[in-house]
């Protein structure tokens, strides 16, 4: 039987771990130290850009003791490319009104910085008390745009990643770690 891509990729034939789990929790829980203490007396609103930041969003509130909110935005950039193609439509928009309130974007992986320029712009017209940004992933050399991201996970080389809620053309979100997508040609 032929074997899935997620089978493809645990078995090793394929994959190479970028940052396993065990990292990944402990960096995600002192995240979320972080930001107990830097919105100590607020209500955050915390906004998972979907789809990628599920596992994310997930596990970052599991760290949080502050009491938040919690709430999701779809955006479409990508289709099922690996590039960005720049072109930013909402496919989902918010539910709550953000007036007056913190709002916490979170974000899996911050590439050209389009989606977060974009997304500061968006819910800054809404008049929140303050918009920032919390990303797993940072890659290097590769922004196109000047961007902002207060908190970062981790910072990574300009490869293609995937597992832990990010995707290539839709699959190994599942993945339960970070693994750079290999170029099948090379
Ligand atoms: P940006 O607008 O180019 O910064 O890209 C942000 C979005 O592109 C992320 O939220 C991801 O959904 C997607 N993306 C960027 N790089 C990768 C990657 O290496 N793997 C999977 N998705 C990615
Ligand atoms: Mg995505």
């Amino acid at each position: 039987m032929k074997k899935s891509s997620v089978q493809e990729f645990l078995s090793g034939e394929k994959h190479r771990i970028l940052i396993p789990q065990d990292e990944m929790q402990q960096r995600i829980k002192e995240l979320g130290e972080q930001i107990s203490r830097d919105y100590q007396g607020s209500v955050p609103i915390l906004v998972g850009v979907l789809n990628g930041a599920f596992i994310f969003l997930a596990d970052l509130v599991r760290n949080l003791t502050i009491d938040c909110e919690i709430d999701f935005v779809k955006i479409s950039s990508y289709g099922d490319a690996k590039e960005s193609s720049g072109h930013i439509r909402v496919l989902k928009d918010l539910d709550a009104d953000i007036e007056g309130r913190d709002v916490l974007v979170v974000e899996d992986i911050v590439d050209s910085g389009l989606s977060v320029q974009w997304l500061r712009k968006y819910f800054t017209s809404r008049k929140p008390r303050s918009v920032r940004f919390v990303t797993l992933l940072k890659k290097l050399g590769s922004a196109r745009v000047p961007y902002e991201v207060e908190y970062v996970g981790f910072e990574i080389p300009n490869e293609f990643v995937v597992g832990y809620g990010l995707d290539y053309a839709q699959l190994l979100r599942n993945l339960p770690a970070i693994y750079v997508l290999e170029d099948e040609e090379d």
